[in-house]
């Protein structure tokens, strides 16, 4: 079992939004691995960086990813930053991969001070600068194919998710 497609991209990216969208113009179950890790340990994402730190976090990331793409047939959402984990991108190859992407000025926008998330509680836009100088071209590795969200609906984007893919299967 494998899911029919897989998101990553940074955080506020909308993964969750049009992964719900996708799930149902396929009729397929939509599933999160940041919920999965959230369930299985009875934390928040943000405790259990706090609590344990980034590179235990990594690696329960890595564990949910596994199992999720070995028994999860529907559309999977990855947390941003599980493809910073080489053992997690290793798992991805293979796989559908659709990068969704956003300038920094749209990611600004979009999680504003973010104080939900842990890796931008401060200077949110120098810091979404960094974060994508570092992980750009690990999302365009991993991807089979990567769609733009600047300016777009979560309707859109679903739209160009699944052209995305036609186009690839055609
Ligand atoms: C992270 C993204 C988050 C979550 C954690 C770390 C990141 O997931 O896994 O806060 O490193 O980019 P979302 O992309 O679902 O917000």
């Amino acid at each position: 079992m494998s899911p029919r497609l897989v998101l990553i991209g940074p955080m506020g990216v909308g993964k969750s939004t049009v992964g719900g969208l996708l799930a149902q113009r396929l009729g397929v179950a939509y599933r999160d691995t940041d919920d999965d890790i959230v369930a299985a340990e009875g934390r928040t994402v943000a405790e259990i960086f706090v609590e344990d730190g980034e590179p235990a976090f990594r690696a329960l990331e890595k564990r949910a990813v596994q199992e999720a793409l070995t028994t999860h047939d529907g559309v999977l959402a990855l947390g941003g930053g599980a493809i910073l984990d080489a053992g997690t991108r290793a798992l991805l190859a293979g796989q559908r991969v659709i990068y969704l992407s956003m300038d920094v000025e749209e990611a600004v926008r979009r999680t504003g001070l973010g104080a939900a998330r842990p890796l931008l509680a401060v200077n949110p836009r120098k810091q979404w600068r960094e974060l994508m100088e570092a992980r750009r071209h690990l999302y365009e590795e991993a991807a089979t194919a990567v769609v733009p969200t600047d300016g777009r609906t979560p309707e859109e984007v679903t739209d160009a998710v699944l052209d995305a893919l036609e186009l690839k299967e055609a």
